[in-house]
């Protein structure tokens, strides 16, 4: 029988070097503390470079990198710069995310080009910069992509954030199938309702509070209900078998 290895141990992350993209707020600043935490050494990205440092002062694990994830010619020296901080990069966590309301036909085309360049596009390119670097130096390494409750359906007058993390899901498990044989796993956390920036006043709103009755475990959740997920994806001790999966952390929405 082989060996019980200890929880500690299992999710312990030293020795990784994550990028983790949207980290000035929300799921993505509380993604780069627990990742940090955790002994993993963690270049959070955003545009929001003041908050980034104010993260970065919080431990000697992190270190903030401006990054507009939309300038997609911009991801090859982006990555050199997280490299030269902490050494080859082994996790990322592709958290970078706009959210966009209103009907189909109400939606302006600058919206609709927003919304993919942000939840795709930069997706696809952080992805593959990503995966070339450690194909080519013959490494190992994971990538966590931010789905949603709303990539597997759709709601009324949110249809284009609907259909940009429909097509990150889609896309992991893509990436997963052509580089697992490369040793890189990837895997989607699609959150239900978390309280951020991105959904605090919807949450707080009539319609907002309706929603929450409709959640089979009446509530919202909290940027830390995704903690485990995190540690579980990102550990390659803990979840070394699991690639292409997408893992929903919703109080039981998708359910209902
Ligand atoms: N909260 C939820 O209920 C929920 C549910 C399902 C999925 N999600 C997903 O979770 C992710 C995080 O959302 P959140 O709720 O934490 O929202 P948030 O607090 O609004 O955070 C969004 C983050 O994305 C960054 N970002 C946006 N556009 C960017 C760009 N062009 N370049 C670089 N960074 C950019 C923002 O940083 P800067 O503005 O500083 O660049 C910010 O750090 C998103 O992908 C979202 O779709 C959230």
């Amino acid at each position: 029988m082989s060996q019980i290895t200890p929880a500690q141990q299992l999710f312990d992350l030293t020795g990784e070097v994550a990028l983790v993209t949207g980290a000035s707020s929300g799921l993505g600043r509380r993604f780069a503390e627990v990742l940090a935490a955790h002994g993993a050494k963690v270049v959070a990205a955003a545009r929001r470079t003041d908050r980034l440092k104010d993260l970065a002062a919080t431990s000697p694990n992190i270190s903030a990198l401006a990054l507009d994830v939309t300038d997609t010619k911009a991801i090859p020296a982006a990555l050199d710069e997280a490299e030269r901080a902490f050494g080859p990069l082994t996790l990322l966590v592709n958290n970078a995310g706009i959210a966009s309301g209103g009907r189909i036909v109400n939606t302006q085309d600058g919206e609709w080009e927003q919304v993919i360049r942000t939840n795709v596009d930069a997706v696809w390119h952080l992805s593959r910069a990503f995966a070339e670097r450690i194909i080519a130096r013959k490494g190992s390494g994971a990538i966590i992509n931010i789905a949603s409750l709303v990539a597997g359906r759709v709601g009324l007058s949110s249809a284009s954030y609907a259909i940009s993390k429909a097509a990150v899901l889609h896309m992991s498990k893509a990436q997963a199938w052509e580089w697992a044989r490369h040793g890189i796993r990837v895997n989607a956390i699609s959150p239900g309702f978390i309280a951020s920036e991105m959904t605090d006043e919807y949450l707080a709103s009539p319609a907002g509070q309706d929603m929450i009755k409709r959640v089979p475990q009446r509530r919202s959740g909290q940027p830390s209900d995704l903690d485990g997920t995190l540690l579980l994806l990102a550990s390659s001790r803990a979840s070394g078998f699991i690639t292409g999966a997408e893992i929903n952390v919703d109080g039981g929405h998708a359910l209902a």
